[in-house]
């Protein structure tokens, strides 16, 4: 895994990411805060120079259990509002399918871009610390610290989901590529973490030392510690 800091952080990914669509391929996409602006500003690209649909695939990383597809809160509806509906991307979006992911991503051709982001925890999707390495598209438990974390984008701790179904780890080693975000002083400590740590099941993200093309990208805030 190669660890980048950018100071333009959401401008460098953003625009990045909108030169990768714009080749096209099977993308996964991640919700989360990390990803606000960066999307934001694809949209802001995108409207200049407009991806081709016909040559995405979207995925995406993992899906709360128990929500309806129109709560706003339901990272079906965040992708689609914020990004793929944007983008044209809708008819070419796979939402998550405990059942069916694992073969319909390998049907596509495997994940050549897979996004995401990094939990306070070293989570990536919810694959929580002590998830094995050779998990799969699976139902996961949400660790007790994750839901506190996204709390505030619920009314109440209560509101929170316990559960989610997310891609596993050996899903995201599967993919051809893999970019692991992280911006904002609340990171820095798993950030460093993360960097000083052997690949271990404890801290999920370690994984990725393991992967041949793994990018870390952080801002600033996030390698200062
Ligand atoms: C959440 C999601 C992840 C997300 C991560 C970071 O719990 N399950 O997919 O990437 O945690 O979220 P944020 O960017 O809000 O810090």
């Amino acid at each position: 895994m190669r660890i980048q800091v950018l100071p333009d952080f959401v401008e460098a990914i953003a625009l990045e990411l909108h030169r990768r669509l714009m080749v096209g391929g099977n993308f996964c996409f991640p919700t989360g805060r990390t990803m606000d602006p960066v999307y934001a500003r694809l949209v802001e690209l995108n409207q200049q120079t407009p991806v081709d649909p016909s040559r995405i695939n979207a995925f995406m990383v993992d899906e709360y259990e128990g929500l309806p597809a129109t709560d706003p809160r339901c990272y079906n509806a965040y992708l689609r509002e914020r990004v793929l509906g944007p983008l044209g991307l809708v008819e070419r979006f796979y939402p998550m399918n405990e059942a069916t992911y694992e073969a319909l991503i390998q049907e596509k051709g495997g994940i050549d871009l897979q996004l995401l982001g990094l939990g306070l925890n070293g989570h990536i999707g919810f694959n929580e610390p002590g998830s094995s390495f050779a998990s799969r598209t699976r139902r996961v438990a949400i660790a007790e610290a994750t839901r506190v974390s996204n709390a505030p984008l619920f009314a109440s701790l209560a509101e929170v989901p316990t559960h989610a179904v997310s891609i596993g780890i050996a899903t995201i080693m599967d993919a051809k590529e893999v970019w692991v975000l992280a911006s904002g002083a609340s990171k820095a400590a798993i950030v460093a973490k993360l960097r000083e740590t052997a690949v271990t099941e404890e801290l999920p993200a370690s994984v990725l030392k393991r992967h041949p093309k793994a990018m870390l990208y952080m801002d600033r805030a996030a390698s200062l510690n």
